[in-house]
Parts: C-alpha cells; sequence; structure tokens
C-alpha cells in the first residue's frame, strides 16, 4: 500500500553523491558477487511474476527456495501464502527479532519495458514488494552467514496491499515471543544511500466511510412533496471539511476526503437516496478517533437538518503506524552502521499513505523504515504508477540495513523490551 506525499528530493553537490556512492559500495560488498547475482535474481524473478493479494502461490515457491539456497532450513508456511523463516541465534538468552518483507502486487498494467517486465496482463510489482521480499531475504543470507545474538524471523507477509496480511500473520501466532520488528519500505524520493527511520508517525491509518442519505422521492418541479437527499449530500460534502479545518489541531497532519457521490437519474425526479464515500486519514490515534466521530456526526446532523435519514457505516482500515523510539534508535545505529550518519534523513512531510506494519508496532516495539531507490539518471516515476522502477542497488542497501538492524536489537535486549510505547 502506501505511498508518501509528492516532494521531490534536491539534488545533492557532487562531492555528496561520490561520498553516498562509496557508502553504497560498502552496502553491496557485504554481499559476496554470487550472492549479489542471487538477490538480483530472485527480485527479477518474483517482478516478472507479479501475484496479487493472497494469490502469491508461485511467489511463495521462489522465495522458498531462495530461502533454502541461503542454507536457512527452518521455514514454514503462514497466512496461507506466506512464509516464516527462523535463523538461530548464538545466544538463547537474546531477544528475538523480527523482520518483513511485503509480498504482493497491483493490479495495474506495467509499462517499464523492462526485460523482466511482468508476463502478468494487468499486474505488476509496482509498490516494490519484489523489492522488500528480496531485501528481507538478502538479509536472511547476511544472517546465516554470521548468525545474530537472538534469534531471527524473516516474515514474507502476503496481501499487504488490502491491509490484510499482517493481521493473519499476527493471528497465527508465529511472532509470540518476538521482542521487536523490522521493515522497510523502498522510496523513490531518496537517493539510494538514505534511510528514512525517525520516531513516531511514519504512515497514516486509512479508514473508509459510506453514508447512504435516504429521504422521499418525487417530481422535481415540487420538492416540498419531496425530503431531497441530494441537498443533504452537498451539505455533508461541504461541512465535513471543517472537521479538518476546524476541529483537529493545525498541528496535526489529517486527511477527509469524500471520493464517491452518487445520486439520481432524471434531470426531472428527486431520487429516494444518495449516496458518498471516502477516505479518512490520521496519524495519531486520537486523531484518528476525532475524524472518525466527526465524519458520523456530521452526516447524521446534515440529515437532520434536512429531514432525510443517514446510514454511516465506517470501516477499520490499517492504524497509524508509529515508529517506537527504542526501535527506531536500533534502526539509526543500524543504518549508521552499515552507510554512516549522513545516509539518515526524514520524510519532508507527513506521509498519509497506509501500511499494514502498523497492526505489528501495536503489539509489539517496532520500526518501519523508508529506504531510498532512486538511482543516477532514472525515471523518478512513484510507486502505484505504471512506470515504477526503483534502482536495484538499494536491494543491497535494504539487506544490509535489515540484517543491521536484527544485529543491533539483539544485542539491545532489554532497552528494547521495557521501551514499549502504546
Ligand atoms: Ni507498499
Amino acid at each position: 500500500m502506501s505511498d508518501a506525499a509528492g516532494v521531490g528530493p534536491e539534488g545533492a553537490a557532487p562531492t555528496g553523491d561520490a561520498a553516498r556512492a562509496a557508502r553504497v559500495a560498502g552496502a553491496v560488498a557485504r554481499f559476496t558477487p554470487e550472492e549479489r547475482e542471487r538477490v538480483l535474481a530472485l527480485r527479477r524473478a518474483l517482478h516478472a511474476a507479479p501475484e496479487l493479494s493472497w494469490q502469491e502461490h508461485t511467489t511463495q515457491r521462489t522465495l522458498r527456495a531462495a530461502l533454502e539456497a541461503a542454507g536457512i532450513t527452518e521455514i514454514r508456511e503462514v497466512a496461507g501464502t506466506g512464509l516464516v523463516a527462523t535463523i538461530p541465534g548464538t545466544d538463547p538468552a537474546a531477544p528475538v527479532i523480527a523482520l518483513r518483507g511485503d509480498i504482493d502486487a497491483l493490479p495495474i498494467a506495467e509499462e517499464t519495458g523492462l526485460p523482466f517486465a511482468s508476463v502478468h496482463p494487468g499486474v505488476m510489482h509496482a509498490c516494490g514488494h519484489d523489492m522488500h521480499a528480496a531485501w528481507t531475504v538478502a538479509a536472511g543470507i547476511l544472517l546465516a552467514k554470521a548468525p545474530a545474538a537472538g534469534t531471527v524471523r524473516l516474515v514474507l507477509q502476503p496481501a499487504e496491499e488490502v491491509g490484510e496480511g499482517a493481521a493473519r500473520v499476527l493471528a497465527s501466532g508465529v511472532l509470540d515471543g518476538v521482542h521487536a520488528i523490522f521493515g522497510g519500505h523502498v522510496d523513490w524520493r531518496f537517493p539510494v544511500g538514505e534511510v528514512v527511520a525517525t520516531d513516531g508517525a511514519i504512515a497514516a491509518s486509512t479508514d473508509t466511510f459510506d453514508v447512504v442519505f435516504h429521504g422521499r422521492g418525487g417530481h422535481g418541479a415540487r420538492p416540498q412533496d419531496a425530503r431531497d437527499p441530494i441537498v443533504a449530500l452537498a451539505a455533508f460534502v461541504m461541512e465535513v471539511q471543517t472537521l479538518v479545518s476546524r476541529r483537529l489541531d493545525p498541528g496535526l497532519p489529517g486527511v477527509v476526503s469524500v471520493t464517491v457521490a452518487d445520486a439520481g437519474s432524471a434531470a426531472n425526479v428527486i431520487p429516494e437516496r444518495a449516496r458518498v464515500a471516502g477516505t479518512i486519514r490520521a496519524t495519531t490515534r486520537a486523531a484518528r478517533t476525532l475524524l472518525c466521530d466527526g465524519v458520523r456526526a456530521v452526516a447524521e446532523s446534515v440529515a437532520a437538518l434536512h429531514g432525510v435519514r443517514a446510514v454511516c457505516t465506517l470501516s477499520e482500515g490499517t492504524p497509524p503506524l508509529l515508529n517506537t523510539p527504542t526501535a527506531a534508535a536500533c534502526a539509526r545505529t543500524a543504518v549508521r552502521e552499515v552507510l554512516g550518519a549522513s545516509a539518515l534523513t526524514a520524510l519532508p512531510t507527513a506521509n498519509m499513505g497506509g501500511e499494514d506494519f502498523a497492526f505489528y508496532t501495536e503489539r509489539m516495539p517496532g520500526c518501519f523504515l523508508r529506504i531510498g531507490t532512486l538511482g543516477e539518471g532514472r525515471s523518478a516515476a512513484g510507486a502505484h504508477t505504471p512506470r515504477f522502477d526503483p534502482e536495484e542497488t538499494a536491494l543491497f542497501v535494504g539487506g544490509a540495513v535489515l540484517a543491521a538492524c536484527a544485529r543491533v536489537a539483539t544485542a539491545a535486549g532489554t532497552s528494547l523490551a521495557t521501551g514499549v510505547s502504546r
């Protein structure tokens, strides 16, 4: 899911570019040429055969083979089309850490023209989950060669795009006893070698509303005999804007977008009903509650004002994704170790996209990173577009950083456990 707000990064000075290239080369060098070949081949195999949420059967087989090739033997299915692989640590007393990569694709027809472009018509890895899956396996390659203190579980999670996979993984119990979880998303706005690992909100909640105004239909010439649901709809569309502008703290990001408005079929007929639907985004739990409650209150108030009845359905999506400060601190230590302190950056504005990793961080400390994938001379097509084409060097940055997250977090042990913030 998800893509952050579209603010492009400024081009860095040449010296910065050269320094960054050297740091990226260092991350790449953590893998042998043969390992790099395998990770690249894995990503391209996944990219060529993308599968939609809950249909990741070939993906699951491809990933299992890649994990086995890395010498990882403890692999089991989770959530139907996902996998969880366990890499035992060197110290049985050290905390257990999970690394998560999502694996599903989107219903988009690919237009990149890449030699390994999708062979499945109308389906594309346009959100980079092929990169996420491959860099999670890449982290597994490094950890299998040189295990961390604590045991590491690699979670290859299905159905992120529909916001359902993480909850299924949690329900399966495979993460019981895990002390912290890390994952990342490709980010085309940052060059390869830059990483976001900040405390707090990194993605928004994604609830939806559906309101049907039930009135009384009639002749368009005789409104006095009808109860017009379209006037209520129009009032709702305007009034609901005041939730963000007048009710929400101006310092907090929030969105209420009406994306569906549907009523009527003839110029001289007042219809029986009118329907609106849309999305509600927030980055704190309190703001989420305020906006969701507000949408319902506005619907009921405008219905009462216009003498119609509102039936308001709110559907819970993913919660706001809040990085736990203790886990985010581990992630920043890992980034500094792999890429140097100058690799750390921050989102220019709040990301109002959603991400089902949020379900994990509601249950345990965790950090979700955004990992730069903008390459030299590459098109900056955003995620969820038919020309999305992340720079593949980011596979090794992602793999090395996630492996380092596991090492740092297993060494951090007790400070993680005491740092749970809810
Ligand atoms: Ni995504």
